[in-house]
């Protein structure tokens, strides 16, 4: 096993973390914007597999990274279970938000297939595309996160209506996880079939929900997609983003046997070093208005990581996405500082 990524991931402390950065692909890098504009919708290029693949392999090709993320969003899963999904441009996603139980019923985990075989095909051509050293995430939205979309219909500080539904309608909501974690789990084996060799489950929202929310709705699943995910692959590593939960990143890490753990920006991580679970390597957390600013505040945020990982497997991310605003060279820059090469 010579990957830095998956060396890192069996819990090996490098002497430079491997590094890659959520959202890597994307607006902030021209040849995306170009690519984009050639598919014409966001949508249209997710399900565009020589597309998807070349906007996933751009910034590999432009720095030295040691992960490709397959490039699609974790709504595709909603919109295979048969849910309405559309993009406005500079507002995000909109869903045909669920209001009735009658409508989680019949949203039916057998048929995702259909729709999501061209992001198994993406899968199948960057892992094909990619050098030697260079590792495949595969992912996926987590239950809670999904659910959000699915019953708010869009993007939300609170997502409030899910909350109230979670608690209102226990019975259907229970339903509606379920089904999330089967299509999940089938999502995710048919990706690593395809040559994803680690695997992510994004639970951007975890943040907005109570301890006893966090328990049942974020953990619980969770632990329950890991195990399944493990059982029928034992030796792809599996990381977990549970973004926001503060003193909750502990209990995740206590319990959920993952190989991973994303760490979002707020985070202390001196906190995070001595206190998760030492088998778990940590990925994160630079704040990505930091990698956007660039120059020495960057320079002494990356050092300032570097140094609280001192003692543990690490691979250098963010703590969120890379924002559109953000200067190519701000990343040359970062690498040049995480590396130590000079010019
Ligand atoms: O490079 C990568 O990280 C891989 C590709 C990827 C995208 N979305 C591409 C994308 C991944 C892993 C995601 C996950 C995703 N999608 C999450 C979880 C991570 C997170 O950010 O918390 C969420 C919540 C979504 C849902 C989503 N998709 C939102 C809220 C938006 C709008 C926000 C925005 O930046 O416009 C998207 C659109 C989206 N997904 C874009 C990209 C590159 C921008 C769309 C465009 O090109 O017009």
């Amino acid at each position: 096993m010579t990957k830095p990524m998956l060396r890192a991931l069996a819990g090996e402390r490098l002497a430079t973390p491997p590094v890659w950065l959520m959202r890597q692909a994307g607006r902030y890098l021209p040849e995306y914007r170009a690519v984009r504009a050639e598919a014409g919708s966001f949508l249209d290029l997710c399900y565009r597999p020589d597309l998807a693949a070349e906007v996933t392999l751009q910034p590999i090709r432009r720095y030295p990274l040691d992960a490709a993320i397959l490039f699609s969003d974790i709504l595709v899963v909603p919109q295979a279970l048969g849910r309405r999904l559309w993009f406005v441009e500079n507002e995000g996603p909109k869903l045909a938000p669920i209001e009735a139980a009658a409508e989680i019923e019949a949203l039916d985990p057998e048929r995702i297939h259909t729709t999501l075989a061209p992001v198994y095909e993406t899968v199948s051509r960057v892992r094909e595309a990619l050098p030697e050293t260079v590792t495949l995430i595969g992912f996926s939205g987590a239950p809670w996160t999904l659910a959000c979309y699915m019953i708010d219909g869009q993007g939300s500080k609170e997502f409030m209506k899910t909350r109230a539904f979670a608690l209102s309608e226990p019975r259907a909501f229970e339903l509606l996880i379920d089904r999330l974690e089967q299509a999940i789990v089938a999502y995710l084996g048919r990706q690593i079939e395809a040559g994803a060799e680690v695997v992510k489950l994004f639970d951007s929202w975890a943040g907005v929900l109570p301890p006893a929310g966090f328990e049942r709705f974020c953990k619980a699943p969770l632990d329950r997609i890991v195990r399944a995910v493990k059982a029928a692959h034992p030796s792809v590593p599996v990381i977990a983003f549970p973004r926001g939960v503060g003193a909750n990143y502990a209990a995740f890490a206590a319990d959920v046997p993952v190989d991973g753990l994303a760490l979002d920006t707020t985070v202390p991580m001196a906190w995070a070093a001595s206190t998760l679970n030492p088998k778990i390597t940590l990925q994160g957390n630079l704040d990505p208005v930091t990698l956007m600013v660039g120059g020495l505040p960057l320079d002494e945020a990356v050092d300032r990581i570097r140094a609280a990982m001192a003692e543990r497997a690490h691979v250098f991310n963010l703590g969120h996405g890379v924002l559109q605003w953000t200067d190519p060279e701000n990343v040359t820059r970062l690498l040049r500082r995480l590396k130590g090469t000079a010019g």
